[in-house]
């Protein structure tokens, strides 16, 4: 049993690139669908192991806008696992206070997904103990670059002065315009680049690199990680002390 204190200093939002699942499936020789299906149990874990570590926001990394480029069968199982996720855990999520919501470009998921993931967004809508983000089909570049168009659309209308924009206008335009910025970064499986996640939030984040494979990660490392970040000095640019 790890310990209940809770964290005055930790980090109010966490956000994870969830990575190593098919080398984890594949060290087993098994497919790696079957690496992606266990990755999606830790998640469960995670997301319930954050009121007690303190953390209100929680953002997860589960389809890029470059994973495309995987093969058709590997796609269309990530998709089939995304429902089959929704369905399974939204009255759990909606039970346990978490509120949920998806990042990242709609429209090129399967209308039934979307669906789902419109539905669960509403279902947990009232919900304020945990903020769970989904990043799917997302991309950092892709975010700020439909951001952009939106906010040139505005100035088009006539309902922006483009001499008025500045960070926090465009920051409204982003796909996390209700979400702080991430305070810690988490990567797993020993990779060490962002990968076009959250590419203008993370601006001030601070990282930790993992050498654990997403399946492997559990709530106490998770834990353990979260503590190393208290005893980080975060400068914002400034000199301190
Ligand atoms: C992360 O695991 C999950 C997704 C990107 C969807 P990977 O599938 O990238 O696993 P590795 O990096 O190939 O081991
Ligand atoms: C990043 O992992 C995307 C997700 C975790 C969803 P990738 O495995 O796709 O990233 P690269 O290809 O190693 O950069
Ligand atoms: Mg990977």
């Amino acid at each position: 049993m790890r310990e209940t204190t809770k964290q005055t200093d930790g980090p109010d939002h966490v956000a994870i690139i969830m990575d190593g699942n098919g080398r984890w499936a594949q060290s087993r020789g098994r497919p790696r669908l079957f690496g992606h299906q266990a990755g999606g149990k830790r998640v469960r874990e995670i997301v319930r192991a954050c009121p007690e570590l303190g953390i209100r926001y929680l953002t997860i990394f589960a389809f890029s806008t470059e994973n495309w480029k995987r093969t058709q069968a590997e796609v269309s199982g990530l998709m089939m696992l995304f429902k089959r996720y929704i369905q399974k855990e939204a009255q759990a999520l909606l039970e346990q206070g978490v509120c949920v919501r998806f990042i990242g470009d709609r429209d090129k998921l399967d209308p039934k997904l979307v669906e789902m993931m419109d539905a669960l967004e509403k279902l947990t809508d009232q919900n304020d103990l945990v903020h769970l983000t989904i990043a799917l089909n997302y991309g950092g570049r892709d975010e700020v670059a439909r951001a952009t168009k939106r906010l040139a659309q505005e100035v088009a209308a006539g309902r922006l002065d483009p001499d008025s924009v500045d960070e926090t206008t465009l920051a409204r335009f982003l796909d996390t315009c209700v979400l702080p910025d991430p305070d810690l970064v988490i990567r797993t499986s020993g990779e060490a680049r962002i990968s076009n996640f959250l590419l203008w939030q993370s601006a001030y984040a601070e990282y930790e690199f993992t050498p654990v494979l997403w399946p492997d990660f559990t709530a106490d490392t998770f834990a353990e990680i979260v503590a190393k970040f208290s005893a980080r000095d975060r400068r914002f640019g400034a000199v301190v002390g």
